[in-house]
Parts: C-alpha cells; sequence; structure tokens
C-alpha cells in the first residue's frame, strides 16, 4: 500500500511515499526555517502562506522522484494535530482535496504518534509494546506504545516542552532558532559542575516532569553574570543545561522499565537528536539490559516520512476520517480524530 503522506504542522513542509508503513520511497522537505530565523522562532503567519506555496509543488517532485503517477498512490495521509493551528490546515485542506478528487482513503495522523513511528522506518524489526521518550519543540512526555494505535501516557511535562527550553536558552545566548543543536555543541566543550541548575520533581505523578523552573534559573543565571560584568562560560553552562535536562528524562526512562517490566526504549522528536540525552539513556538502557531504539537525526525531527509510517497503522485499525475532518492546535495522543 502505497500512501502518501503530508506533514505541515511547524515550520517544514513535508511530503513522503511510503510503502506499507515501512519503506520510504521519497521524503521531500521544503524548509522554512532560514525564513523564520531573522524574527527567532516561528512567525505563524509566515509558515501558512509558505505552506500553500509549497505544498502543491512538493506532491509532484515527490511522485516525479520515485516515477510514480497520482494512480499509484493507494492512500493520503496527513498530521491533523497538533501543531500550530494555521499551518496544520493548510496540509489537512490539501490532504482532503487530493482525496477526494483523487478518490482515495484519508488517513489522519497525530503529529506525536508520527514521531514514534520513525522508529518503524528506522528499525525494520520493531513492534510494539515498547516505551517511548517523545521530546520534541513542543511535546515531552513518556509513552507505553502498547500497540501500534494503543499508547499510555505515563507522563509529561506540566509546562514547557524540553525542546523550547533549549531553544529559550540558545536564543539568549544569542544563538540563530532553533538553537537546541547549537547548544549540544557548544555543550561537548563545557564542565557540567560549573554552574547548578535545579532539578524539578512536580506533583503525584512520579513520571511527570516541569522544565519552566529549571529555564527559568537558566535565564537569570544568563542575567545576573551579565549584570555583574562577569564573563559567563558560555559552554560551561550549556552543558549544565543539557546535564539538567538529561536528569530530568532519563531516571523517568529507568523508572517506567523497571515499573512496566518493558524491554524496550524508543526515543523520537526532535530533541532525541541530543547527545547528553543520548549518551544517557544508552547508558541507562545499558545497565537495565534493555534495547535502545534511537532514530538516525534526520528521522528526529519533523518528516513526511513518520507520518506515512503512522498512517498504514492507523489504516489497518481503521482509522479513516472523511470530510469532516478538522485540524486541531492541541489534541491528546489518545484522542480520535473525528
Ligand atoms: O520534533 P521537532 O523537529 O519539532 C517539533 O515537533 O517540535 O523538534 C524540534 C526541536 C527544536 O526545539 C530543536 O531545537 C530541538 O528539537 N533540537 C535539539 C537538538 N536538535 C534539535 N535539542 C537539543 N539538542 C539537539 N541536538
Ligand atoms: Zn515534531
Amino acid at each position: 500500500m502505497n500512501i502518501l503522506a503530508i506533514e505541515s504542522s511547524c515550520d517544514e513542509t513535508a511530503m513522503a511515499i511510503v510503502r506499507d508503513g515501512r519503506e520510504v520511497l521519497c521524503d521531500c522537505i521544503a524548509s522554512q526555517v532560514e525564513l523564520h530565523r531573522i524574527y527567532g522562532g516561528v512567525v505563524p503567519e509566515i509558515a501558512s502562506r509558505k505552506h500553500m506555496e509549497a505544498i502543491y509543488g512538493l506532491a509532484d517532485k515527490a511522485l516525479a522522484e520515485v516515477g510514480l503517477t497520482r494512480g499509484d498512490i493507494d492512500a493520503l495521509a496527513v498530521t491533523y494535530a497538533p501543531g500550530l493551528i494555521g499551518a496544520v490546515l493548510v496540509g489537512v485542506n490539501f490532504a482532503k482535496a487530493a482525496a477526494l478528487a483523487m478518490n482515495k482513503p484519508l488517513i489522519p495522523v497525530h503529529h506525536i504518534r508520527g514521531h514514534i513511528a520513525a522508529n518503524y522506518l528506522a528499525y525494520p524489526e520493531l513492534e510494539p509494546p515498547f516505551l517511548c521518550l517523545v521530546v520534541s519543540g513542543g511535546h515531552t512526555m513518556l509513552v507505553d506504545v502498547k500497540d501500534y494505535t494503543d499508547m499510555e501516557i505515563l507522563g509529561t511535562t506540566l509546562d514547557d516542552a524540553a525542546g523550547e527550553c533549549f531553544d529559550k536558552v540558545a536564543r539568549v545566548l544569542g544563538m540563530p532558532y532553533p538553537g537546541g543543536a547549537a547548544l549540544d555543541q557548544a555543550a561537548k566543550l563545557g564542565d557540567e559542575t560549573k554552574y547548578q541548575l535545579p532539578r524539578s520533581r512536580p506533583g503525584e505523578n512520579p513520571y511527570n516532569m516541569s522544565f519552566s523552573g529549571l529555564k527559568t534559573a537558566a535565564l537569570n543565571l544568563i542575567n545576573h553574570t551579565q549584570q555583574l560584568g562577569q564573563t559567563l562560560d558560555v559552554p560551561s553552562l550549556c552543558a549544565a543545561f543539557s546535564a539538567a535536562v538529561a536528569d530530568t528524562l532519563v531516571p523517568r526512562v529507568v523508572m517506567a522499565l523497571e515499573q512496566t517490566g518493558r524491554r524496550r526504549i524508543a526515543v523520537a522528536g526532535g530533541v532525541a537528536a541530543n547527545s547528553r540525552i543520548r549518551a544517557d539513556i544508552l547508558a541507562a538502557a545499558e545497565t537495565l539490559g534493555a534495547q535502545v531504539y534511537m532514530p538516525p537525526l534526520r528521522l528526529c525531527g519533523d518528516n513526511g516520512a513518520m507520518i506515512g509510517a503512522q498512517a498504514y497503522y492507523e489504516y489497518l485499525a481503521g482509522n479513516v476520517a472523511d470530510m469532516r475532518l478538522n485540524a486541531y492546535a492541541t489534541k491528546s495522543i489518545l484522542g480520535e480524530a473525528l
């Protein structure tokens, strides 16, 4: 089954053709990152307009790249939630029009389920159940993936997403948007013990997380150092910050592996590219004898292939939409599309 998958929830217009959920025939991306960089973050209206401009040509490009025609496409899939609402609407409207015109099924895919499914592309042998740590620009959660479309959220951030904090701290340090990767690079040269940053433990659910206190502490530290006329050791602050994020995430992963009895842990989302988080998860999993799944960096960030992968399993589960499909800025990973 060839699925043409569309992703437009943030600042990348992405289109992929994926066969039977596992084989990526093509994976095209029109990135807007350079455009938003001058504003230091994504400008929603610009994002929507750029998706409008890019989306049609990208569909033709995807087909041409693999020598397929519209007749070779068996279904359309699209990210319908969550994301910048104007941006998601562009993808959803395009997918609805294409499904109607081509008379093919329309499969709505939750963006975070897509991130998790990037693991199926990287690891053809991987099947649920497994645990997945989802860390992206907008989400941070620990998910028990019981089956392809049956998930339980063990814990989630109660405030900011980890990626949001990486980007905010990086921005204040003068790094270009999105600064997570640059902060990660800088951290490699730093001494993480030079600055002390907090690790919070919010609420009753031990799997829940909080990052806003850490973000504020890092920003205050930067401001105070500047006010005192002292020179900030940027690499060391980056190292201390990355360590604090990893120390928030990884113990919860360990606890989840121990308490659920699952033997496999996958990671997903752009922040899963972080070298400190990767190293700590690998070390913890080795101690516990658990298997680790870490998609390559290009599959960690937003892409169309991950939407096409999850779409196949949504289709098998009967999760197909009709022309009433709408887009949502926020939506639970457990929710129904209609
Ligand atoms: O999953 P993603 O591409 O988009 C969302 O769905 O949000 O994640 C983007 C996020 C950005 O916050 C970016 O700074 C962060 O992933 N990121 C990183 C690294 N690479 C990307 N954060 C920390 N370390 C990295 N190496
Ligand atoms: Zn994403």
